[in-house]
């Protein structure tokens, strides 16, 4: 059904935040009427299967696994980038898989994440101020005037990088590269060599024993497609508006709804979660499975309304509330919000973004530590479990690469190590090991709570 009042551009009539000035007014204009006839990136379908599991998550019947990086960039648009991101989340995903027992959904912040909120519109570098970077799709990020100015022609460059990483991440979950056979050959070199290799080759020979087990019971890649392919979907912050708007359709398939379709899942952050502001106003519109950031000052009577305002059906699977609290918050602050869900009645799915409270600098780089991560995603699973809730899911900054931008994990990375291989456009990501090693912590978790709760997931969520 649509939303009562709305229209694909009624977020334009709202106060709007974190909005780049084009100088060049026009060019702005042609750029969206050109994006309004490209193909749609994802079908609605897709968005409605994605809402569907989703839906599972939340009622403690699966586990979702968010992950990429904090901001897509141009420059590092290769096979071997979205290969390596998307193979270590392969990785994490089998491991919680088998290690909570639980289905686990896939989604990237892939093919699309582009767009960056600043906590300063401005950036100052010895006595020189310019414009914020807000991330590829606006602007440049080199410190110059003329690659701060946003430019509407990189919409078109960023939807072509959408289109061909979502087009490689399909062949990837589909053709082949996902079949759980070849578990042993997602290792990539470098965790081969690191403390969490045997723990991963022990994962991978017991999940080769229930494959030659399966198949002596008659179950193979060539007749269950479930070992040979997976479900992977894409999700990123819904936060340049005039681009989702263009992508935004009413597919004749879904008469009377309207979808976003430059991915399955779009959020809002936690800089534009105004009630009356332009990102709520566009997000409530579209069918598509969404979420929005919750940070430390969010308020419950105002968390409510956005519920009431972002999913007035109460579905199950709409609303993802995708919590970023900080490790030393989460356990204060989460409980009431928690609390006045359950009392309002409001289905949500509760996620853990143990990224996005817990930033430090150390010289000129910003950083997280592993522990803060890990402790935050600790608390959110205690909070919950207090609670008799269901903590769905972790939402995580992370790359295949070998970099060197958070601290602490298995290789007990310090800040003199930071500047070895520091490569992030934005924030600083868990390095393909850190990655492996938290999924390894997690699933740990899982196991656990499910064994609290005599093996049976937890009560879901109302
Ligand atoms: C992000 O996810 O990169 C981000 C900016 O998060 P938040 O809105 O939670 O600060
Ligand atoms: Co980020």
């Amino acid at each position: 059904m649509n939303a009562r009042n709305w229209h694909p551009a009624s977020w334009r009539d709202m106060p709007i935040r974190q909005v780049p000035e084009y100088p060049d007014a026009n060019a702005l204009r042609a750029m969206e009427a050109k994006l309004a006839r490209y193909p749609v990136l994802v079908f609605a379908g897709e968005a409605d299967r994605l809402k569907a599991a989703l839906a599972e998550a939340g009622e403690g019947r699966a586990f979702i696994l968010q992950g990429g990086d904090c901001a897509e960039s141009f420059a590092d648009f290769t096979s071997n980038t979205i290969r390596d991101t998307f193979r270590v989340l392969l990785q994490m995903a089998v491991v919680l898989t088998f290690g909570g027992g639980l289905p686990v959904v896939k989604m990237g912040r892939m093919a699309g994440q582009f767009a960056k909120p600043r906590s300063s519109d401005t950036e100052t570098q010895g006595g020189v101020t310019l414009p914020s970077y807000r991330g590829d799709i606006i602007n440049g990020a080199a410190f110059t005037a003329e690659a701060r100015i946003p430019d509407p022609a990189r919409m078109e460059f960023a939807y072509m990088q959408a289109a061909a990483t979502l087009n490689l991440l399909r062949a990837f979950a589909t053709g082949g590269y996902a079949d759980l056979h070849e578990v042993h050959r997602w290792n990539l070199g470098f965790v081969a060599r690191s403390p969490l290799a045997d723990q991963y080759a022990d994962l991978a020979r017991r999940i080769d024993e229930t494959l030659r087990f399966m198949a002596a019971c008659g179950m193979n890649s060539g007749n269950a497609p479930q070992i040979r392919e997976t479900d992977f979907y894409t999700g990123h912050e819904a936060l340049l508006l005039p681009f989702e708007q263009a992508l935004t359709r009413d597919p004749s398939t879904h008469p009377g709804k309207w979808y976003a379709t430059s991915a399955h899942f779009l959020w809002i952050g936690d800089r534009t979660r105004q009630l009356d502001g332009a990102h709520v106003e566009f997000l409530r519109g579209v069918s598509n499975p969404i979420g929005m950031k919750v940070g430390p000052s969010q308020e419950a009577e105002d968390l409510i309304r956005l519920t009431e305002r972002l999913n007035p059906l109460n579905e199950a699977g709409r609303l993802t509330l995708i919590v970023r609290m900080g490790a030393e918050k989460v356990q204060e602050k989460l409980p009431p919000l928690i609390r006045a869900i359950q009392r309002a009645g409001r289905k949500v799915t509760w996620v853990c973004d143990a990224m996005h409270g817990n930033t430090h600098s150390v010289g000129a780089y910003k950083t997280r530590s592993f522990d803060a991560i890990l402790k935050e995603v600790r608390g959110f699973f205690d909070v919950h479990h207090a609670e008799g809730t269901w903590p769905a899911g972790v939402h995580v900054e992370m790359t295949g690469r070998d970099v060197t931008e958070c601290l602490g994990g298995a290789h007990r990375l310090s800040e003199a190590d930071l500047s070895g291989n520091y490569a992030t456009f934005c924030d600083p990501r868990l390095n393909a090991e850190q990655s492996l090693e938290l999924a390894f912590l997690v699933a740990e978790e899982l196991k656990s709570r499910r064994a609290d709760a005599t093996g049976l997931p937890m009560r879901a969520a109302q």
